[in-house]
This record gives C-alpha cells, sequence and structure tokens, in this order.
C-alpha cells in the first residue's frame, strides 16, 4: 500500500501525460467511487452496443426508433439487474445528427442507466466520429454531465478520433487494495462520412484508421500492467471491450459457437485503412495476448459493429483468449435475419470464479423478449477442442 502510494504522488502536475503515466496506475488517479463486488461476490456487467440513436431524425420512424432503443435497454435493466454497464461504441449514428444538439442523443442513450442509479462506461464507435461530433467530444460531454456514475476517460490515444483508452477497477470489497477485476476500454478510432450530397468532404486523415491506435496504445498496456505487477504483485483478471473486433474474429467466425452467426464469412474487423488490410492491427492484438500471458488473464475481448454476430469463441488462432461479440441493442443500425430481436451481452463475475488457478467467466444474450440465450463460461474448459 505505501508503494502504491508513492507512485501515485510522484507524478508532478505539470509533467507530460506519457511521463506521469509511466509510474502511475491511471485507474486509481480518478477520484471515483470504488466499484466493488456484491454481498455474495457477484458483479454483473450488462454490455450494450450499436445503439445507434438519431438515426432518422428528420423521418417520422426515427424518433420511435429511438424510444424502441431505449424500451430495450431498459428491459434488459429491469430483468439483468447489473452492477455495471458497458456502452459498447456507436452510440449514436453520428453521421444523420445535427453538430449543434448531437449530444441530446447522448442523453437519451444513457437515460434509463441513469434513472436506475448504475454507474457505467463507454467506448466509441465509427458512427462516434463524424463531421457532426466525435469520440473526444462524447468523451467530455459524458464526463461533464455524467461524472457522478461516468468512469469514461481518455489516458491516452490521438484527440479527437482515438483518445477512449482506459481501465477501470473492481474490488471484492471497498478496503481493498488490489482488484479483483479490471475492466479495460479501447478505441478503434475510424469515421464514418455523411452523404455526398450533405457537402461533405474527404474523411480527414488523421482518422480515416480502422484500428486501435499501434503506437501508444500497446505501450500504454504494457506499462500500466508492468506497473499493476509491481504495486499489486499480480495483473488482475481483465475483461475488455473494444467496438470493432480484432482480425481474430474472422478467423473464429466459422467455429461452431453458440450465438448469431449472419455477418459472415467476414465480419468487418480492425486493421484496415480505405479498404485495404494493412496489419497495423496486430500492435495492440499482440499486447492483449501479452496481456493474458497464456494464464487466461483475459477473460474474454468483447466486440460490437458486427449487428448479427454474437457468439463466444477462442481457440489456438486467438491464442487462447476468447473474442465476444455483443449482437445489436439498437433499433438504429442495420439488421440481419436472426438478430432482429434486439440483445445485450452479459457477463457474471465472480469472486470465486476468478480466483481459479485459470479464472473463468459466465456470460449469456439477454433480449429484449425476455429471453436469455447462448449462455457459455469462458475459461480453459470452453471450446477446449479447438484449443
Ligand atoms: C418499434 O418497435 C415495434 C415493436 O417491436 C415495431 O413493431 C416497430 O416497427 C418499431 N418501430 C421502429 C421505427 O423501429
Ligand atoms: C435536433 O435538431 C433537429 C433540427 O432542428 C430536430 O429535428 C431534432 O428533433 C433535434 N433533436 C433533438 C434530440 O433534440
Ligand atoms: C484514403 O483515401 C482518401 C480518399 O479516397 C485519400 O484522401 C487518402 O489519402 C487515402 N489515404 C491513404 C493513406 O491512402
Ligand atoms: C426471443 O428472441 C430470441 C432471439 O431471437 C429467441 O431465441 C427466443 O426464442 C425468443 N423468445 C421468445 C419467448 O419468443
Amino acid at each position: 500500500m505505501l508503494l502504491a502510494a508513492l507512485l501515485l504522488v510522484m507524478p508532478v502536475a505539470a509533467a507530460p501525460l506519457a511521463h506521469s503515466l509511466s509510474c502511475t496506475l491511471a485507474g486509481l488517479a480518478t477520484g471515483k467511487n470504488k466499484l466493488t463486488f456484491d454481498a455474495r461476490g457477484n458483479f454483473k456487467v450488462v454490455s450494450f452496443s450499436d445503439m445507434h440513436f438519431g438515426e432518422g431524425e428528420e423521418v417520422d420512424w426515427g424518433p420511435q426508433q429511438d424510444v424502441n432503443t431505449s424500451r430495450v435497454h431498459s428491459i434488459v435493466l429491469d430483468n439483468e439487474k447489473p452492477n455495471y454497464v458497458v456502452f459498447n461504441g456507436d452510440l449514436i449514428t453520428g453521421e444523420n445528427v445535427f453538430a449543434d444538439n448531437a449530444t441530446k442523443y447522448l442523453d437519451q442513450m444513457y437515460a434509463p442507466t441513469v434513472a436506475r442509479n448504475v454507474p457505467f462506461s463507454s467506448t466509441h464507435g465509427n458512427h462516434d466520429n463524424t463531421l457532426a461530433i466525435n469520440h473526444q467530444e462524447e468523451i467530455d460531454y459524458e464526463q461533464a454531465h455524467y461524472s457522478a456514475l461516468s468512469h469514461t476517460r481518455s489516458d491516452v490515444g490521438v484527440k479527437p478520433w482515438g483518445s477512449g483508452n482506459y481501465w477501470v477497477p473492481v474490488y471484492a470489497k471497498k478496503t481493498d487494495v488490489v482488484p479483483a477485476v479490471i475492466m479495460w476500454f479501447f478505441d478503434s478510432r475510424a469515421f464514418t462520412m455523411g452523404k455526398p450530397s450533405d457537402g461533405n468532404g474527404p474523411i480527414p486523415d488523421a482518422a480515416n484508421f480502422y484500428w486501435v491506435d499501434e503506437n501508444v496504445v500497446p505501450q500504454y498496456i504494457k506499462q500500466q500492467s508492468a506497473v499493476m505487477e509491481l504495486v499489486w504483485k499480480k495483473v488482475p483478471p481483465a475483461l475488455v471491450f473494444v467496438h470493432i473486433p480484432v482480425q481474430k474474429a474472422d478467423i473464429l467466425a466459422p467455429l461452431p459457437s453458440p450465438g448469431d452467426h449472419d455477418d459472415e464469412p467476414d465480419p468487418a474487423t480492425q486493421g484496415f485503412l480505405n479498404g485495404t488490410y494493412t496489419g497495423l492491427d496486430v500492435p495492440f492484438w499482440n499486447a492483449l495476448v501479452d496481456l493474458d500471458g497464456g494464464h487466461g488473464t483475459v477473460l474474454a475481448v468483447t466486440s460490437g459493429h458486427d449487428h448479427g454476430e454474437s457468439w463466444c469463441a477462442r481457440a489456438k488462432a486467438s491464442s487462447g483468449v476468447p473474442i465476444c461479440f455483443n449482437g445489436h441493442s439498437g433499433y438504429g443500425g442495420y439488421v440481419t435475419p436472426n438478430s432482429q430481436v434486439r440483445n445485450a451481452r452479459v457477463f457474471e463475475l465472480n469472486l470465486g470464479d476468478l480466483r481459479k488457478k485459470v479464472p473463468v467467466v459466465r456470460t449469456w444474450n439477454s433480449y429484449e423478449n425476455s429471453t436469455i440465450t447462448d449462455e457459455v463460461v469462458l475459461g480453459p474448459e470452453y471450446m477446449k477442442e479447438y484449443n
């Protein structure tokens, strides 16, 4: 504890961020209330993705679509009663909204979670980077208006298009110093242009990357996990959220895993620039594999973006790291034949499960029709035959 305290006071206010991060645990220096497991040792996370608010603001079905999305959001919250909510990107259909009231749609997007007083945070998607609004503006707005509940931050990453990279600790109990689990959030950037008839110009070059930044983010993961190891003598189990899926998802997609498989053969994945695969998504993926360390530290890497995918899989090709899809929580955005009933993905973290030699986590899809499906336990036994 003494060491932790020392490390926290080391950075000077004026020190550049990169320097202060090299010796600070960024997820502790936030002044936020500590998140803790409940009395039964559980912490339930509900992840909504691709809510796509504001898609049709000038047509009569637009507002009704958003009402529908809020209904999905409320039903799932009332059925699941989570301890934490993640909005996993594409919070709004940003290319269709007006810059001067874009954030009004964010208010609608957060509302059911805020009304139930559930802490939350967000990742940001390709539809959250547009000419009307961008990731940093969404982060600033969330921090300014929802600071009592929101844990969203920007630790590193290029502003304003790729700055939503941060982590949030969850403790077994309030007095603990070492978290039981860390939720990591990453910014997969990309940009969505409105209609050419709106007079839009080319995509800003600095926004046109379809993957998590390959320079600062892997370095951030390495630094932060090294400090965790130093201070806590361990790197806690990790639940990872990023809007656009990692490229290994393409390789895992054909495997027989429970959940929708509607965007195949090729769920759109990270690594593309102007439609050409660059390989520049690999440094981020490698940093996640290092974080996992072959010990099962990474419980799951969960993405949205491909509305018709809602499975979890792991295989040798993903170095045993489970990759999950969120499904589709919004009435906005495209719909595939088997994913018409909207859903969220739920993770039930349990202290006993996390303290196993190789930690495990239970996950399922929770639907607006109040059905739960595709329940699996991610860990060494899951899809063992492919690992
Ligand atoms: C809203 O939801 C209802 C019930 O699912 C559906 O019939 C209707 O088509 C939806 N409307 C829009 C605009 O999404
Ligand atoms: C935003 O402004 C547009 C244009 O005035 C309007 O049609 C729309 O309803 C507004 N949206 C919200 C959420 O206030
Ligand atoms: C990507 O395409 C856009 C528009 O077609 C162009 O302006 C830009 O230079 C391209 N970027 C790269 C790195 O090729
Ligand atoms: C609810 O929707 C899910 C997903 O489409 C489906 O599997 C399930 O059968 C539905 N449940 C009911 C009661 O209609």
